[in-house]
């Protein structure tokens, strides 16, 4: 596979950290606060397993997790909203953030939603769209007009943003993407920016309306605890290749679907972790990466890491 040459990555450094501090304020004007939880993903449950690495991966990065040997991982789903009692049963976004403990004693994340596309192309969006959906007082719901001149002032991101995200039968019908490109490494130096998703070895399934209506307000936690007293619950990691010219700057936009893509690998959850509080108040992060996986010049995916470093930072103080 040749390499595709990327600029250079961007470092948490180069985005002032207030912006990180605003976007956190936004957040929490959204969705109200929640002291001592997320402001986004605030409720979620984490199960352990394995991921077995195919080798596929194996000739275009050297990480760790994506050689010959399997890795302990553990998953954390989520409802994407800031408000730990948020229904599960509506379209919003489903989080699965993955921690793979390495071979070397490093540790590696890789956080995926179950949509395809981000609603921004740069934090500034990202702002002016949590200010643009921040509930208005009077109607408990988003303000059309402030959405409607959102969308009116980038219009590239109306595929985005109206992207209906599925009420799945179970966290382990749910496709989810990573979303941003990334960049591997090979022990030559060659780059090949790639972009992840989990697939669902269930396959996917979604509710109805009515079916979603009937479900109890944390439906997809009890289901997947249930589903596992049955027997293991399985993903593969399917890496879709970029080639020249393919976007890695923005996570608005998809590459073409006829891309090459290879599965990296096969996660299998057995059950839920021993300590659900030591895990469900760890940091996960977006840019924890290792030696063969590098950050892509998205400058959503190196503002995330001081997004969620605020969020930490304020949920941990809050205790
Ligand atoms: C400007 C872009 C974004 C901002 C500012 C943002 C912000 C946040 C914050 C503040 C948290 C809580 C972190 C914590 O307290 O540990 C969070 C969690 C989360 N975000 Fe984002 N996010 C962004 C984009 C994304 C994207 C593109 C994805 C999907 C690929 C995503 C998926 C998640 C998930 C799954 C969680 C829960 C993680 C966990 O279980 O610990 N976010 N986000």
């Amino acid at each position: 596979m040749p390499s595709t040459p990327v600029a250079a990555a961007t470092t948490e450094t180069s985005i002032a950290p207030t912006t990180a501090a605003e976007v956190v304020d936004s957040m929490e004007r959204m969705h109200g606060k929640h002291p001592g939880f997320r402001r986004s993903g605030a409720r979620g449950a984490c199960f352990t397993g394995t991921f077995t690495p195919t080798g596929e991966a194996a000739a275009l990065t050297t990480a760790g997790h994506l050689q010959d040997i399997p890795v302990p991982a553990v998953a954390r789903f989520s409802n994407s909203e800031g408000n730990p009692a948020a229904r599960d049963g509506v379209p919003v976004a489903r989080g699965m953030a993955v921690r793979f403990a390495l071979p070397d004693g490093d540790e590696t994340d890789l956080i995926a939603m179950t949509v395809p596309l981000f609603v921004a192309s740069n934090p500034r969006q990202f702002l002016d769209l949590t200010e643009a959906l921040r509930p208005d007082p009077a109607t408990g719901g988003p303000d059309p007009a402030k959405v409607q001149a959102y969308l009116g002032a980038h219009p590239h991101l109306v595929e985005a943003v109206t992207q209906c995200p599925p009420v799945p039968v179970s966290y382990a019908t749910a496709a989810y993407w990573a979303v941003h490109a990334f960049v591997w490494t090979d022990a030559a130096g060659n780059r090949q920016p790639v972009r992840y998703r989990w697939e669902p070895e269930a396959g996917r399934a979604e509710l109805s309306e009515e079916e979603a209506a009937a479900r109890t307000d944390h439906y997809l936690t009890d289901e997947l605890r249930e589903r596992l007293g049955r027997g293991p619950v399985v993903y593969t990691l399917r890496v879709q290749l970029g080639e020249d010219g393919d976007p890695t700057d923005d996570p608005s936009v998809a590459w073409p679907q006829e891309r090459t893509e290879i599965t990296a690998g096969r996660l299998e959850l057995t059950g839920p972790v021993d300590d659900q509080r030591l895990w469900d108040t760890q940091r996960f992060s977006p840019v924890r990466l290792t030696d063969g996986i590098e950050l892509s010049d998205d400058p959503v995916l190196a503002f995330r890491a001081n997004a969620y470093a605020e969020s930490y930072r304020r949920r941990s103080r809050e205790g």
